[in-house]
């Protein structure tokens, strides 16, 4: 397409336009698996998923097909699951425990490193002449850890992981850092697909406050009357309503930062959160002083607030949803979703907290059925040939945005605004567009001044 010459076009976060091409277009989607998903930084898995040598866990860069390993000297590692004599799957389980992984087509067989250690009638079939050194499963060329988190890149010459993060990472740890011992994945990873592409709900995670009230709005008063939903965590007396957590919010904030975005309520309660149960509410509160001494006062108070790392990575203060939004064409994407707790939290609070994250963010969560559905029915609408003309609006408030001095970073605005999303956008533009780590980082310089300089 014509456009694919002028990719960078396709957005224009000075004005606040984006063309829909950008969600239905093959080529631009194809493009995207080489020149976003390639040379970024993707999650892989929890520390805790895979604690002894032999653990692994199977999950995807992209359309690409990995293998996440812990290695015999407590190393991570990650390969391509892919064998190399004919390219089958070469481990099909989710996860577990393994000294080998051997391919289910001819019986290639891997080692924890990634080498190839056997192969069927290697003496007969390949009269020795097969050099095994040279056939074993492609390595993550990079991988890095944050605070529990493994990450994986395809790409040499990207900034390291804390770089690419910037500004990030003091978000990332208001979600990971608030008690000593740090944070596990609490049951299973839930997956299901939705048939949209994976920027709307990464855009939203990063950026879109706004559609809570009206989306949510079910939800939300069908939530309101609960102890929960009281600062103290007392039960509503007779006719008393609670109010939404943004009704008496001291204001809110939206960060962007390196196509990362994220925003939030500074409401001043440690439990704001209208979705997460009494127990886990609790235990918020009660564990809020060593988050204050840990994290300072400002980032302590962030738990109703949601989170994109650019690309595909989103979290959810509060709810402790983690989720990666794989791609599965221009129109499909699979979910992902962790439940992060604190290593330190009981039992019980455990139990309460998958609850409350399957209830309200599961595949079947009355929220999670509310975002959906605005995602499908928009890539939908972009079946018809003047709607995918038609420009998006991107422009709430444009020319507001401020560098804040109470110790929030980034380039930020008050929270029901659109600067994160354009930050999204330009920085998709910029890495869309550019060959390589040098221009990319050439061209977030000059979109960096034009995002805040509207
Ligand atoms: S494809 Fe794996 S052994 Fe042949
Ligand atoms: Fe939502």
């Amino acid at each position: 397409m014509d456009d694919l010459l002028h990719v960078r076009s396709l957005v224009n976060s000075r004005e606040g336009t984006v063309k829909p091409a950008i969600y239905t277009d093959p080529d631009i989607y194809r493009l995207e698996l080489e020149r976003i998903f390639a040379r970024s930084w993707l999650f892989l898995a929890h520390e805790s998923m895979i604690p002894k040598a032999g653990d692994f866990f199977t999950t995807y860069m992209g359309e690409d097909a990995v293998l996440v390993v812990r290695q015999k000297d407590g190393s991570v590692e990650a390969y391509l699951n892919q064998c190399r004599h004919r390219g089958m799957r070469v481990c099909h389980a989710d996860g577990g425990n393994t000294r080998a992984f051997t391919c289910p087509y001819h019986g290639w067989s891997y080692g924890l490193d990634g080498a190839l250690n056997s192969v069927p009638l290697e003496k007969e079939a390949y009269r020795d002449q097969l050099d095994k050194s040279k056939w074993g499963l492609t390595r993550v060329t990079r991988i890095a850890t944050y605070k529990g988190l493994i990450f994986g890149n395809w790409d040499a010459t990207a900034p390291d992981l804390e770089d690419y993060l910037g500004d990030m990472k003091w978000y990332l740890d208001g979600f990971l850092d608030r008690r000593a011992g740090g944070t596990e994945v609490l049951g299973g990873v839930h997956k299901w697909t939705i048939d949209c592409n994976w920027k709307f709900a990464a855009e939203q995670f990063c950026s879109d406050q706004y559609h809570a009230p009206y989306t949510h709005a079910s939800a939300i008063q069908v939530l309101q009357p609960t102890a929960a939903n009281k600062a103290d965590g007392s039960p509503l007396g007779e006719g008393q309503t609670a109010k939404p957590v943004w009704a008496d919010a001291l204001g809110g904030v939206q960060f962007s930062g390196n196509g990362h975005g994220s925003a939030f309520f500074f409401t001043g309660k440690p439990d704001a959160n209208v979705w997460v149960g009494g127990q886990v509410s609790a235990y918020f509160r009660e564990h809020y002083p060593e988050a204050v001494a840990r994290l300072g006062e400002v980032r302590a108070k962030r738990l109703a607030g949601h989170n994109t790392m650019f690309p595909t990575l989103s979290w959810l203060n509060g709810t402790q949803t983690l989720r990666v939004w794989h791609p599965r064409g221009p129109d499909k994407i699979e979910v992902w979703a962790f439940c992060i707790g604190d290593k330190e939290m009981p039992d019980d609070v455990k139990d309460a907290l998958i609850k409350s994250h399957a209830r309200s963010f599961g595949p079947a969560g009355f929220l999670e059925q509310d975002d959906s559905e605005n995602w499908v029915e928009v890539q939908k609408v972009l079946k018809g040939h003047m709607a995918r003309r038609t420009d998006f609006c991107m422009q709430m408030g444009r020319g507001f945005e401020e560098r804040r001095s109470d110790g929030i970073p980034g380039l930020t605005n008050y929270t029901f605004a659109e600067t994160a999303a354009r930050g999204f956008y330009q920085h998709w533009a910029d890495m869309m567009s550019a060959e390589n780590w040098g221009e990319i980082e050439a061209l977030a310089k000059v979109s960096e001044k034009e995002l805040a300089d509207v």
